[in-house]
């Protein structure tokens, strides 16, 4: 950050004296692969691959690129550059980093943002317990049936106990809470660092397995052949949705890790490098994923019934099925946790910025999204009945942080830093090559300034019409 940028905080400024000295990732890699981790999560395995053989497989790829290029990827340097600009929090950061007078307004936006992330990861959380508890069913052997019906009463048995949905819930909740406790270096750092390779070891394998097999291309041709009479406008919107959760946009996710990014990291080059890595994930999931779904003739489905019902079947008839399946789990418990540690590092951010010792503050944030995570966890069992507009508490809480808090914090953020921000400002944000007013810079102002708020703020509307 220069001398000349007035909005920039002095280091001084960022924690008191009494404070330690504020955390960071150690090294570039390690930014890169913290970010990747948050990035890569459930949504690559079972959203992105059916949604894109559904929507019109090449086709939707492209409508994909161009949502991520115009308005994800330009949001997610919005969100990275206000954090590393205000080294704080999310709360924190938009206080901080709003014009003169306005602070107490544009907080709000950061304080969505963490409401966001607590709805979020208590149903998210719960989806992540059921990974663990697969993974550890697989790795003793359990999991396995050739028949869809059994795994699917399998499957029931599991989400609909109180006790062990709520116990995986909580499981991984404290996993992830004591990582958090260790730090970013020691707690995040270290651990993205070691499980994001392994993840991609995993994928790389599963995907040449499926590829030898007899039905292969079928897969290939569901997951890739364009469809471009597919594309209504319901589709762009899907995909707009998509990029959006995938860069894990709008819960002052990004903006915290921005927080501890390295001065010298070029913003808009790592957030490009994580977006494509991403997509590779994605892409890799699906080829691991559908030539083995279509050489058992077995129907493609998204969610829960993929993963826990028609893999599992899938893989059992293969040679060696118990293995892969396990393998299959461990790549889904390593890009869940990942992300489940991005997301509760929201809450926990603001609250060592207000003073609280780490451990704690993670403590308070696991109890924080715990509470909230009862409902969710028992909606699939004995609060199923329980609705509220119609949605159980898993589905509400879905609906309030995808459906709503998400897409109007994005919205304001794009609309902060576009707005907000000089150009000069805006530039310097961006840091590493960019330099001083460029044509990137002036291309992704424009893009938050304009089309980034009225694209989403299309999507917000029409997830509320339906
Ligand atoms: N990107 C994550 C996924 O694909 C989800 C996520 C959303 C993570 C928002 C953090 C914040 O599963």
């Amino acid at each position: 950050m220069s001398a000349v940028d007035p909005l920039s905080v002095p280091a001084a400024a960022a924690g008191s004296a009494l404070a330690p000295a504020r955390e960071a990732f150690a090294t570039r890699l390690g930014v890169l692969l913290a970010t990747l981790g948050s990035a890569v999560g459930l949504g690559n395995i079972w959203k992105f691959p059916t949604l894109t053989g559904a929507n019109g497989g090449a086709a939707f790829l492209c409508v994909y690129l161009l949502a991520t290029f115009a308005v994800a990827l330009p949001v997610m340097i919005a969100e990275l550059a206000i954090g590393r600009r205000a080294r704080a929090d999310a709360v924190t950061s938009f206080e901080r980093l709003a014009p003169d007078g306005s602070g107490r307004r544009w907080r709000w936006v950061g304080g969505a943002g963490v409401l966001a992330a607590v709805l979020l990861l208590a149903f998210y959380s719960e989806v992540a317990g059921w990974v663990f508890a697969y993974l550890a069913d697989a790795v003793s052997g359990t999991a396995l049936s050739t028949d869809a019906a059994a795994n699917a009463a399998r499957f029931g048995a599991l989400s609909a106990d109180p006790l062990r949905a709520l116990g995986w819930q909580w499981l991984v909740l404290a996993g992830t809470a004591l990582i958090l406790a260790c730090g970013v270096t020691r707690g995040i750092e270290a651990v993205t660092r070691r499980l994001m390779p392994v993840l991609f070891l995993l994928l790389a394998l599963l995907a040449v397995r499926a590829l030898l097999l007899p039905g292969a291309a079928e897969g290939l041709k569901f997951l890739f052949a364009p469809d471009f009479s597919k594309l209504t406008a319901g589709v762009v919107l899907t995909a707009l949705g998509l990029a959006f959760f995938k860069l894990s946009l709008g819960i002052g996710a990004m903006v915290t890790y921005g927080s501890y990014f390295r001065a010298d990291q070029d913003i808009p080059r790592t957030a490009l490098r994580v977006m494509l890595a991403d997509l590779s994930v994605s892409l890799l999931a699906g080829i691991a994923i559908f030539p083995a779904v279509f050489s058992f003739g077995v129907e493609p489905s998204a969610g829960p019934a993929l993963v826990f019902m028609t893999l599992p079947a899938v893989f059992a008839q293969l040679p060696f099925g118990g293995l892969l399946l396990a393998l299959f789990f461990a790549l889904m418990a390593i890009a869940a946790t990942g992300a489940m540690l991005s997301i509760l590092e929201v809450p926990v951010a603001w609250l060592v910025q207000r003073g609280w010792p780490r451990p704690r503050a993670a403590l308070l944030a696991t109890l924080a999204v715990a509470l909230p995570g009862v409902p969710a966890a028992l909606s699939q069992g004995v609060l199923a009945d329980a609705t509220l507009f119609g949605r159980t508490a898993f589905e509400l809480y879905d609906f309030a942080s995808s459906g709503v808090l998400m897409p109007l914090v994005a919205i304001a953020t794009a609309l902060f830093v576009g707005r907000a921000w000089t150009r000069t400002q805006f530039a310097d944000a961006l840091g590493g090559t960019v330099g001083r007013p460029s044509r990137l810079a002036f291309a992704l102002r424009v893009l938050l300034r304009w089309v980034a708020p009225v694209a989403i703020a299309v999507v917000l509307v029409r997830g509320w019409i339906g």
